[in-house]
Formats: C-alpha cells, sequence, structure tokens
C-alpha cells in the first residue's frame, strides 16, 4: 500500500469527490498539527476578521478568528478552496482544490470543519450567518481522524476564499498545518 505519492492524489480526489456527501468515514493513519491561521485578505465593507495564534498548551498550538459579517449570505455563495504543498521552500498549488456553498461548508464534515463551526465556534456558526455578530472560533485542534483518507504527508497550506455568486472578495484565511503519517511507509 502507498499512501505518500504524488499518483494516489487523483484517487483521493475522486474518493472525496464521491464521499462529499456522506458522512461516515474514519481515518486513523495520520496526524494532523495546527501550525498557524492567518487573514489574508478581508474587504472591510463586506466584514471584518481578527486571529490570533497561541498556544493550547505546551505541546499543540491553535488559534482565536473572530469574524463578523456586514452583508447576507446567499445560497449561492461559495468558499473556495486549494491546498498548497511545501516543496522546496514555497507553498506550491497541488491538486486539492473544490469549491462548497458556505451554507454546506459550515456542515462540512472533513477537516473536522463541522465540530469546528458548532462546538468551538460562538455563537455557533448555522446558516443563515446573522449580519453584525462576532462569531468567535475559540480553541480548535483538528480531529485528525475527520480527515480524507489518503492525503499525502508534508506540510499544508490551506486556502480558503469566501466569494459571491456575483464575483465579490468577501474575506481569504490561511490555515497550516502538518501532516505526518504514524507509520512510514516505502513507496519503492
Ligand atoms: C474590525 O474590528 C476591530 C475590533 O473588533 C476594530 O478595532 C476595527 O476598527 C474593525 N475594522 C473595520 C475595518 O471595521
Ligand atoms: C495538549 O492538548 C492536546 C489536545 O487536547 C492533547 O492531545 C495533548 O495530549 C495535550 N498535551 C499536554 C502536554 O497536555
Ligand atoms: C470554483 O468556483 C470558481 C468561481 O465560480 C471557478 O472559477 C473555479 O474554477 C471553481 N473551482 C473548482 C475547483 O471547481
Amino acid at each position: 500500500m502507498m499512501f505518500c505519492g504524488r499518483e494516489a492524489f487523483p484517487k483521493m480526489l475522486l474518493l472525496l469527490a464521491l464521499l462529499v456527501h456522506v458522512n461516515a468515514f474514519y481515518q486513523n493513519a495520520y496526524d494532523v498539527t495546527h501550525e498557524r491561521t492567518e487573514i489574508e485578505y478581508y474587504d472591510p465593507t463586506f466584514s471584518n476578521l481578527s486571529c490570533n495564534n497561541y498556544k493550547y498548551n505546551r505541546t499543540t498550538s491553535t488559534f482565536t478568528l473572530t469574524v463578523k459579517l456586514k452583508m447576507d449570505l446567499t445560497e449561492g455563495d461559495l468558499v473556495m478552496v486549494t491546498g498548497h504543498k511545501w516543496l522546496s521552500n514555497r507553498y506550491r498549488l497541488d491538486i486539492l482544490q473544490f469549491n462548497v456553498t458556505v451554507k454546506e461548508g459550515l456542515r462540512f464534515k472533513y477537516f473536522d470543519i463541522d465540530r469546528m463551526m458548532h462546538s468551538c465556534t460562538t455563537p455557533p456558526f448555522e446558516w443563515p450567518p446573522i449580519k453584525g455578530v462576532t462569531y468567535t472560533v475559540r480553541n480548535w485542534v483538528p480531529d485528525s481522524t475527520k480527515f480524507p483518507p489518503g492525503m499525502p504527508e508534508g506540510r499544508w497550506k490551506i486556502a480558503m476564499r469566501v466569494v459571491t455568486v456575483d464575483g465579490k472578495h468577501v474575506f481569504s484565511v490561511n490555515w497550516y498545518c502538518a501532516l505526518k503519517y504514524k507509520l512510514r511507509m516505502e513507496s519503492k
């Protein structure tokens, strides 16, 4: 079995596409560690965001992220997700790319997002988000078992861009993490 090769990646995406509307899966082959979260951009006429990374305990780090919307979102508004993998000293766009509506995204079962939005956010991030309310994500430590099976090992930047159906860029947040297999498998 090989998990870390590039060849395995299109298969993973296919699997992700097939499972995206199914809630039941579990992986226990790798661990995911949060490195940091950053706000890349927000348009102050549509939203206001702030972020702070800190130590959850001696060995684990986490972040606080606040999001305040100054507009109403509609059911067609999207989160565009792109995965960038650390290689030769920079993050390079990799094949992990997909769009979900914000509505679906708030209940996304992958990447432990559903729990983040509901158990780690005050008030819980329900659809539709309420204009003028400050949503605060706090103390989220990723549950690795909720990540898609077969993700390649390494350091990742997961970029999330929220855009309206008519193309307005509301905000972009980047999440950096490291993914490490518990058992190294030789690929040769
Ligand atoms: C965003 O919110 C912070 C504090 O919550 C405030 O200090 C800042 O002025 C706000 N920025 C904009 C552009 O509204
Ligand atoms: C820190 O918190 C994480 C997540 O709850 C836990 O897995 C880990 O064992 C904790 N480490 C220490 C040193 O308490
Ligand atoms: C996501 O949506 C944008 C805007 O509609 C589009 O340009 C892009 O190709 C889509 N990406 C994927 C992976 O479907």
